[in-house]
């Protein structure tokens, strides 16, 4: 039998109506649960400002429900924030709470495949927890990310990197997470490290990165 040609647009939109559905129901229990698994994402904030002390404006990508963007509203009051995310209902718990924020955080509803091509670019751009669900379009949203950022800017990561377990890298593919290492060498290639971490979680489960590059010319 002849094989069935799938396009990586199919399979992307594929992926993305899948998420969806997983964020429509985890939405409700994400703040509560994810403290105990996303490690790094207070420390990445500030290894971004001791690299970019002052950004004006700053986009994450794959927001989710607003954390990071709080808490970089609060360690950066002049920058304006953008969150994109895909997931409506990640956002609208986003909404709910980022709303005392009023016009300083803008959220966007949409896939982060291609640049948002702001006017002027964005002095900072932060991914924490997101890269490792684009399967497929990691490389597409890096590549965005670089066009979106302004000469000299930086891209901020933390993530989940690798697992010696292969039960467990299984566990995370089944909730939509790459654990297969390739995030990093590509953020390597694509921006001058300034920082550049591996660390362990739960004495070597998991390894978890922490990056922060400048903008190649
Ligand atoms: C694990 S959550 C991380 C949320 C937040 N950054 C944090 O640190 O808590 C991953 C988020 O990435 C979003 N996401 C996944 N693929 C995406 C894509 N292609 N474009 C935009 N957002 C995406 C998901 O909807 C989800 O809200």
């Amino acid at each position: 039998m002849k094989p069935v040609a799938v396009s990586h647009r199919t399979r992307a939109s594929d992926t993305t109506r899948s998420l969806e559905k997983y964020y429509a129901l985890h939405a409700h229990i994400y703040d509560a649960t994810r403290w105990a698994f996303l490690f790094g994402r207070s420390a990445i904030l500030e290894v971004a400002r001791s690299a970019a002390p002052a950004p004006l404006r700053i986009l994450e990508v794959g927001c989710g429900t607003g954390r990071n963007l709080i808490q970089l509203a609060r360690l950066f009051p002049h920058a304006q924030l953008t969150g994109v995310d895909l997931s409506a209902a990640m956002l609208n718990v986003a909404r709910r709470k980022t709303a005392c924020y009023g016009p300083r955080i803008s959220l966007k509803a949409q896939s982060y495949h291609a640049p948002l091509g702001r006017t002027g670019g964005y002095d900072l751009v932060l991914c924490s927890y997101a890269l490792s669900m684009f399967n497929p379009g990691f490389e597409a949203a890096i590549a965005s990310a670089r066009a979106d950022l302004k000469y000299n800017g930086h891209f901020a990561l933390v993530d989940f990197h690798a697992s010696r377990w292969p039960w467990f890298t299984r566990w995370m593919q089944i909730n939509h997470v790459r654990m297969d290492g390739q995030l990093l060498p590509l953020l390597r290639e694509n921006f001058t490290p300034v920082i550049d971490h591996i660390r362990p979680a739960y004495g070597g489960v998991w390894d978890y990165g922490l990056f922060v590059g400048r903008k190649k010319d």
